[in-house]
């Protein structure tokens, strides 16, 4: 038989099979007098470390066309971040890196609305500083990082999306190192363009300008195509400026069409005399995977670089 209750003055008592009382009410009470104390003392903690936007404008207020290092701060404004990150196709699976990030406003928004990572560069010590200060506001410590340091001599090679707001003549002097980068990174740039790299989009509005371009596999050079069986194979030269490609294929040199070279993604078409060959393929630095397209038939063929241009 399971064991009694009783009545006490300090409360029920439950007297268990072997005859020892326990004081369940009294110990329940006490148990959620410390809970719901605890709970009051780690609010009101909260509340005296919780900061505002105020107080951190208090530390530091910047003034909109202050010197920069190599530019001045101007932050993207509110309709523009949005729009710009929407370009990016920004998910929670991007790295996103903000060049000379100012407040931060970029970085944050990223982090907020997609739940990306991103990292902020800034120059100016004291926009670092506020720029912390409203990543702590934002309540995203967990996903965002501002970080004190020269874009020109940082490494963000591993960013998956890269946002510029900077001027003509610096986005000229990133765009070597942006090329450099892993095919598909997005680089989105308010305001300016990047010399003759054509953008792959663009927000023309009201509100303000920014360009999108999507950085290409480097596929200049001599391709040789074989088929997985084994049994056809046809060679490619390929010339690329920046995302355009142009070439010519097989023995005749029939000259290249429909070419379209987005991030790792390379399609091209060329006629022979008895049919026309497609192929769309993923590069993966000197060789493609493609497929090839003869009418309604399609078979998978593997290209390897045998020839890089010369440098
Ligand atoms: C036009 S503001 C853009 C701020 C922010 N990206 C935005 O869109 O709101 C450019 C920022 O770049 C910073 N900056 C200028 N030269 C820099 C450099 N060499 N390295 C890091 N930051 C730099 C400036 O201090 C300024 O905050």
């Amino acid at each position: 038989m399971p064991g009694s209750l009783a009545a006490s003055s300090s409360g029920t008592l439950y007297v268990d099979r072997e005859g020892a009382a326990v004081h369940t009410h009294r110990v329940f009470i006490g148990a959620a007098i410390r809970v719901i104390a605890l709970a009051l003392l780690l609010a009101s903690a909260q509340a005296v470390d919780a900061k505002t936007r105020q107080e951190c404008e208090q530390a530091y207020a910047p003034r909109n066309g202050q010197r920069g290092k190599d530019v001045v701060w101007v932050p993207t404004n509110d309709i523009m971040v949005d729009r710009m990150l929407a370009m990016a196709k920004v998910t929670a699976n991007d790295l996103l890196y903000d060049l000379g990030a100012g407040d931060g406003k970029i970085a944050i928004a990223a982090a907020k609305r997609y739940g990306a990572a991103a990292v902020g560069i800034e120059y100016n010590p004291d926009l670092v500083q506020l720029a912390k200060c409203l990543v702590e506001v934002e309540g995203v410590g967990h996903l965002v990082s501002i970080q004190q340091g020269d874009i020109f001599e940082t490494d963000f090679s591993d960013a998956t999306v890269v946002m510029l707001y900077l001027s003509p003549n610096l986005n000229v002097r990133l765009r070597p190192t942006l090329l450099a980068m892993k095919p598909g990174t997005r680089v989105v740039s308010n305001s300016f363009m990047m010399g003759h790299w054509h953008p792959d989009d663009r927000i023309l509005s009201r509100e303000g300008r920014a360009y999108l371009w999507v950085v290409p596999a480097q596929v200049a050079g001599t391709w040789q195509f074989v088929s997985t069986s084994g049994e056809h194979r046809f060679s490619v030269h390929l010339e690329q400026t920046f995302q355009e490609l142009s070439g010519t294929a097989g023995e005749r040199g029939a000259k290249l069409e429909d070419t379209r070279l987005h991030g790792a993604h390379i399609e091209f078409a060329f006629d022979t005399p008895d049919e026309r060959i497609q192929l769309t393929g993923q590069v993966n630095g000197d060789r493609i995977d493609a497929t090839i397209r003869r009418g309604d038939k399609a078979s998978a063929y593997v290209g390897t670089r045998v020839r890089r241009p010369a440098t």
